[in-house]
């Protein structure tokens, strides 16, 4: 089953509600920057290349908005489409990434009219939601080489075709492999608190009979002791110029623990989520969400009434514990500067 996380239908854009997911397959429809902002800020849609695709169809679903008016008025409700996605998840560089890429192309155009304009950026979010899938499969066919028939690989959250345009970047590394003729097995964290998963990668892998096992989050490093996982590949939010990596909470322990046990951590991760801009990993900006995501799930709470609660949504793994980047370009091995910069050359 292919997986359409993000389409574009009817002159619209429509996104599978990824917090329904797996109980629920839905699509919502969005025709405005502000309601696509809504969607990543509220995670309809999630994970830093679907967030990106999804930012890209925004600028272009406002442009279509504001098309008849001025052109004064359109610049103007043009700039607070783009502020108000730049505002709305802050640790996923793709989403700055794809803005970037589109006030490019607007820059590229003003002299046309609202109407051309509109429909060029439109033509820009389609080609980076194409090229999005090309570059998960050339990823994937990467990592897939070093994963070794009968490998049982763990990876942690959703990195998957549901945080892409389709394919995924970890999950399309297991995608690939078993394209390529390889039976893997993944072992997949639980990834407290919203579960991504537990209900969003394990729904991937079941759906294409990919050999799937859920842990909970504190089960991994029991595991790893057992001599029962042979790698742990993970996707990525940004990449600092150093190497180092944030990503999913939770990530930067089960990173230690690979090192502990000497199993190879991999971070699946397209050019497009490597931030030059940032030197290393203690600049990279953390989201910090709602203490309501870990006092229990959805309506249900179990924490006690009144407890302190903290709920920062990714974490950063120094470039130190990184086997290897897979990127689109090829593998870097225990990446630093000099190597991540050689990808950009
Ligand atoms: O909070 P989320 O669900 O957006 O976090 C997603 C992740 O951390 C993914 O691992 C990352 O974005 C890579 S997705 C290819």
């Amino acid at each position: 089953m292919k997986v359409e996380t993000l389409r574009w239908f009817n002159n619209r854009l429509e996104m599978i509600d990824q917090r329904i997911l797996p109980a629920a397959f839905e699509y919502l429809s969005y025709y405005t920057a502000h309601s696509v902002a809504e969607g990543i800020r509220s995670m309809v849609v999630r994970g830093a290349p679907a967030i990106g695709v999804a930012a890209a169809y925004g600028v272009a679903l406002e442009a279509q908005h504001l098309q008849e008016k001025s052109a004064a008025d359109f610049k103007t409700g043009m700039e607070t489409g783009f502020t108000v996605l730049a505002a709305s998840r802050p640790t996923a560089v793709n989403l700055f990434w794809a803005l970037q890429r589109m006030r490019k192309v607007w820059e590229s155009v003003t002299t046309q009219s609202p109407q051309q304009v509109a429909q060029r950026l439109l033509a820009e979010a389609h080609e980076i939601l194409a090229e999005d899938i090309r570059i998960n499969k050339a990823m994937g066919a990467n990592g897939a080489a070093l994963l070794k028939d009968g490998a049982r690989v763990l990876t942690h959250c959703n990195a998957g075709a549901l945080a892409t345009a389709g394919w995924g970047t970890a999950l399309g590394v297991f995608r690939s492999a078993v394209e390529a003729g390889k039976k893997i097995s993944v072992i997949v964290d639980e990834t407290r608190p919203f579960l991504q998963g537990a209900r969003l990668t394990a729904w991937e892998m079941v759906q294409e009979n990919i050999p799937v096992t859920l842990i909970t989050d504190n089960m991994a490093g029991h595991l790893m002791a057992h001599g029962e996982i042979d790698a742990v590949v993970v996707g990525t939010d940004r990449v600092a110029a150093n190497g180092d990596v944030a990503n999913k909470i939770g990530t930067y322990m089960v990173a230690v623990l690979a090192r502990r046990h000497n199993i190879p951590f991999y971070v699946a991760c397209p050019l497009s989520t490597i931030d030059l801009n940032i030197a290393s990993g203690k600049d990279i900006p953390i989201e910090e969400r709602s203490v309501e995501e870990v006092k229990g799930f959805r309506d249900y709470h179990w924490a006690a009434e009144g407890v302190k609660i903290r709920n920062p949504a990714f974490d950063v793994t120094p470039a130190e514990l990184v086997t290897g980047l897979i990127t689109e370009k090829g593998v870097v091995l225990q990446p630093d500067g000099q190597g991540i910069r050689k990808l950009f050359g």
